[in-house]
């Protein structure tokens, strides 16, 4: 099982929002979401889709990594906010970039979304199916939060990271992941109900509900016990990693896993203060900044680490 990233892009809205842009909607400050969460912009989607952004970031990987659309042989898109229920997201980027060879389908991990995209291209690599995907997180969050709720409106963000993964004899990957549908009401969003004649009851459409400290909890205790335990699997230790990619959710909890771990922070980039949490897109676009800013290097090793909603989790080992 290897592969290796040949290309990554990121496509983010042109509209940015403050903490006080926020504070104007709901009863809020910069210093409380400052202290609390380290978010100090986002970006909210005026005209941009999930769709577009998830398309514009696939054209920037294809471009950075030099290889033609008809050549993509499979695109996963990990989103929880696509623009419709059928079709799936990455059938709309395959027509869209024109990717017309690939099989194309979502999944829906939440957070986790990235990892366990690239978990399944892994196992299809394993496999011997396929040899060069597609694979983008890409939300519009901005759809789906309850913009009256302050504990969980000024938390989120929008964009879309994207990365062409390629079968390689000199790669290397294994992951680890998980899920625990007995806590997934700590994070929930149900569906917006259609008129049903068979169906009594009114239901009403309700916005993204986060118990905070339930999330918390379980992302500071499971983000580092699944790196460990991957790390053992491979007989690695902690300093043959030269960076941990995980989920973008708020900067205490990248604290806490990074002193959990007894790792130093700067193993851990962040870029959270920039756009919020932006779920399944937030390990892609952090990786992409940091492919362009060149901070890594033929040979490293990473581990990108995704953790939310499901409650669901994964950690991937890769050599950049
Ligand atoms: O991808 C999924 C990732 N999930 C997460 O990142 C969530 C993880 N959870 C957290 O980071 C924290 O639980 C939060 C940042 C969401 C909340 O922090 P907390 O320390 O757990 O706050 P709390 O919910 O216990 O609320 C403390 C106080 C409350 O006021 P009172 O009752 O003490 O008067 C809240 O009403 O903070 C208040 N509060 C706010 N105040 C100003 C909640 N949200 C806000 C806000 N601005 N936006």
């Amino acid at each position: 099982m290897c592969v290796k990233i040949l290309g990554t892009g990121r496509s983010m809205p042109d509209k940015c929002l403050t903490n006080d842009d926020i504070a104007k909607i709901v009863d809020t400050s910069d210093e409380w979401i400052k202290s609390r969460v380290g978010i100090e912009t986002r970006h909210i989607a005026e005209n941009e889709t999930t769709t577009s952004m998830a398309a514009d970031a696939a054209k920037k990987a294809l471009i950075r990594a030099k290889v033609n659309a008809e050549d993509i042989e499979l695109i996963i898109v990990a989103s929880v906010t696509g623009d419709n229920a059928v079709p799936a997201t990455a059938c709309q980027v395959q027509d869209i970039i024109g990717a017309t060879n690939a099989m194309a389908f979502d999944i829906n991990s939440a957070c986790a979304g990235f990892d366990v995209a690239l978990n399944t291209v892994i196992a299809y690599f394993g496999a011997g199916i396929y040899k060069t995907a597609l694979i983008i997180g890409a939300e519009t969050l901005s759809g789906i939060v309850d913009w009256e709720d302050r504990s969980t409106c000024v938390l989120f963000g929008d964009g879309a990271g994207a990365a062409v993964v390629q079968y390689s004899e000199d790669g290397l990957a294994d992951f680890i992941q998980g899920a625990d549908g007995g806590r997934g009401a700590a994070l929930n969003k149900p569906n917006a109900p259609v008129k049903n004649p068979f169906k009594k009851g009114t239901d009403k459409e309700t916005g993204l509900y986060m118990d905070g400290q339930a999330v918390f909890k379980f992302a500071v205790k499971t983000v580092p016990q699944c790196i460990e335990e991957l790390l053992k699997k491979n007989n690695l230790e902690k300093d043959d990693i030269k960076y941990y990619i995980i989920h973008q959710a708020n900067k205490r909890i990248i604290q806490s896993v990074a002193k959990r771990m007894c790792e130093s922070e700067d193993k851990f980039p962040s870029n959270v203060s920039k756009y919020g949490n932006t779920s399944g897109a937030s390990i892609p676009i952090l990786l992409d900044e940091m492919n362009e800013n060149k901070m890594l290097n033929p040979g490293d090793k990473i581990i990108l680490c995704g953790f939310g909603g499901g409650l669901s989790w994964g950690a991937t080992l890769i050599k950049w």
